[in-house]
């Protein structure tokens, strides 16, 4: 199993705090923000990580994160000239996921689990994993049936569809690059990772599972806030890096 960490876009919702740093760089309690999804990945036992960020940035995360070699693994980079949407990252890593299972995080997204047994044990199609949210029109949202199996997943839906919001964390077999060349650009202009996961959902090989303890994507000075004071309380003492 490959990784991915996808790093880039502006912030724009966080400016000045980003205005000459990126998102995934800020502090969160004792680390920069890209600590905690590479904790995630490290983990679990990813050893080949290629993270994505931004132009302007790149220099940045290189003298941060260096070769790897300090944390026991191999760092890939490359750039995403423009933010134009998370399933890029598919385009982007073709060549470094070399028809391996992938693991993609969002570089904003803060998770207290640990998906060692998730990661370890993955099979084949795509298993994503859903939280409870009360503001789930931020987010993918996934609509279960009677048998909490998944039925469908809208990006950011206008009108209720359920309560569960799909996290930044998705595990996808090597089929995942063809996935991403099918869809096209949405209203928004972004290749989405919502059509990625209804692509394996239409074959019938999307699997998710209900994320237990506390998720974060500090994306906004709030969720920002509670990120700094989780990492503080229950996170800190259990990272790895
Ligand atoms: O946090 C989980 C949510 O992330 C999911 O529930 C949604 O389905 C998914 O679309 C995404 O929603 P957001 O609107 O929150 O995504 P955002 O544009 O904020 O991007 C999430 C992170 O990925 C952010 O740290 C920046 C990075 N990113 C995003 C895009 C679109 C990139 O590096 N490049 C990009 O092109």
């Amino acid at each position: 199993m490959r990784g991915i960490i996808l790093s880039g876009g502006s912030g724009t919702r966080l400016r000045p705090l980003t205005k000459i740093t990126s998102k995934q760089l800020l502090p969160i309690y004792h680390r920069p923000m890209i600590y905690y999804p590479l904790n995630t990945l490290i983990k679990a036992g990813i050893k080949e990580i290629l993270i994505i960020v931004a132009p302007e940035r790149a220099g940045d995360y290189l003298n941060l994160l260096g070769s790897g070699r300090e944390f026991g693994v191999k760092f890939t980079y490359e750039i995403q000239d423009h933010p134009e949407g998370i399933a890029q990252a598919f385009l982007i890593g073709e060549n470094f996921i070399d028809n391996e299972d992938v693991a993609l995080i969002l570089g904003d997204n803060i998770f207290a689990d640990d998906f060692i047994e998730e990661i370890q044990s993955f099979k084949g199609g795509a298993k994503i994993f859903a939280k409870q949210v009360p503001d789930p029109e931020r987010f993918g949202v996934v609509k279960f049936d009677e048998k909490l199996k998944a039925e469908k997943i809208v990006e950011k839906p206008q009108a209720y569809l359920s309560d569960y919001a799909v996290t930044g964390l998705y595990i996808y077999d090597r089929r995942v690059v063809e996935a991403a060349k099918s869809i096209s650009p949405s209203g928004r202009k972004e290749l989405e990772i919502t059509d990625v996961n209804n692509w394996y959902l239409a074959k019938g090989e999307l699997d998710v599972a209900i994320v237990k303890g506390e998720w974060l994507d500090a994306g906004t000075f709030d969720s920002l806030l509670r990120a700094q004071n989780l990492a503080k309380e229950k996170l800190a003492d259990k990272m790895v890096i």
